[in-house]
């Protein structure tokens, strides 16, 4: 019998590209489904790429047909915060519209399993520490809106269509494959510490901190960072829990530990043995103070184990990948 397919829009992008290596790796063949908007070519390596938009509903009836995947793994999604307030129409359209099509497409095909990359953007300024998947939710930027939309349509599939799907509410993705294949590359780049070790290299003059008077310690914002391996497997674990019987469902994925800005500016330091300049910017709209998650129900459930829960470990991941030849001339390729 031929592998199982796995459909995995955004494929191309940080995540899904990891996903894809995690899903080959458990004998899966993933398809990359991607508009390459933010995706690259060269980190799709473990199955074919389908160049396509999730919006373009006869693209993605040919590819399910040539295909015919067993489930959809959904990163395809615009995910800059700062832009979605500016331009909230850019972002209801691409994420929720867009999932729609997806959806039913799914529907039209008899297909009734999805992993969706959902985000601790859906609660909003938490009331609680740390925050478990029954935390109100209630964002305060139309990125994180977009999403916790998505979470309603797919309980909607679930009544209407018995379409099932576990929507992983992921904390800060960081870190890169630890063989060094693929690692994050965003353009423009807003991820704390990608900019934190470009400022190590010399690459960024240096390193914004928006904020030193919030509540917490030292008065920076502090993030739950979880390594983007991690994060993969959690996907592989949720899909073979769809294949055993399991019900519709939402997990966070963290580490359960915050670290704050400033924490993690010094953690780089000593990692990469340089200093990191740093300049004071104001408080961002929309950041809230501490966010880290609960994820003791994705361990208990799905038997999810972090194998690189250490900063230090996902900064040691990320920084590997930071020298490395190919994103050097990827990064010149993309501004030139
Ligand atoms: N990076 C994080 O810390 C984080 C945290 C929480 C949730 N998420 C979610 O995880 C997912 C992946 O994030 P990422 O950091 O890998 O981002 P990314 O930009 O690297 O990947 C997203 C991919 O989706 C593709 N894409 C976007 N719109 C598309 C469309 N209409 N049709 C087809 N492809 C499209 C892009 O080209 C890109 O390759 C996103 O849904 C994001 O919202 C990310």
């Amino acid at each position: 019998m031929g592998k199982k397919v796995v459909l995995v829009t955004g494929g191309a992008g940080y995540i899904g590209s990891h996903a894809c290596k995690a899903l080959q790796g458990a004998g899966y063949l993933p398809v990359a489904y991607d508009n390459l908007v933010y995706g690259h070519r060269w980190a799709v390596r473990w199955g074919p790429l389908e160049v396509g938009d999730i919006a373009d509903r006869a693209r993605l009836d040919a590819v399910i047909a040539r295909y015919a995947p067993s489930a959809v793994m959904h990163f395809a999604a615009y995910a800059y915060v700062g832009e979605s307030v500016a331009d909230p129409g850019k972002y209801y359209r691409n994420n929720v519209a867009g999932t729609l099509t997806l959806l039913e497409a799914m529907r039209d095909h008899g297909m009734a399993r999805l992993i969706f990359s959902s985000t601790c953007a859906t609660y909003g300024v938490p009331q609680t520490y740390p925050i478990p998947e029954a935390h109100p939710q209630h964002p305060v930027n139309p990125y994180g809106a977009s999403k916790l939309m998505i979470e309603r349509m797919l309980r909607d599939f679930d009544l209407a269509h018995g379409l099932r799907s576990i929507a992983l509410r992921y904390f800060n993705a960081a870190g890169a494959d630890p063989d060094g294949e693929i690692g994050e590359v965003h353009d423009p780049e807003t991820h704390l510490i990608p900019l934190v070790l470009d400022a190590a290299a010399g690459r960024r003059p240096q390193v914004t901190v928006f904020g030193d008077d919030y509540d917490t310690p030292d008065g920076t914002c502090v993030r739950d960072y979880i390594h983007v391996t991690d994060l993969a497997q959690a996907h592989v674990l949720a899909l073979q829990a769809l294949e055993s019987g399991a019900q519709s469902t939402a997990y966070n994925l963290g580490n359960g530990r915050g670290f704050s800005v400033r924490e993690v500016i010094t953690h780089a330091e000593a990692v990469t043995g340089r200093e990191v300049p740093v300049t004071l910017g104001p408080r961002r709209c929309g950041d809230p103070p501490r966010l880290v998650g609960d994820a003791s129900r994705a361990v208990r459930e799905l038997g999810w184990r972090p194998h690189q829960a250490e900063l230090t470990r996902i900064l040691e991941t990320a920084w590997a990948w930071h020298g490395r030849a190919q994103r050097e001339r990827l990064l010149r390729d993309l501004s030139a």
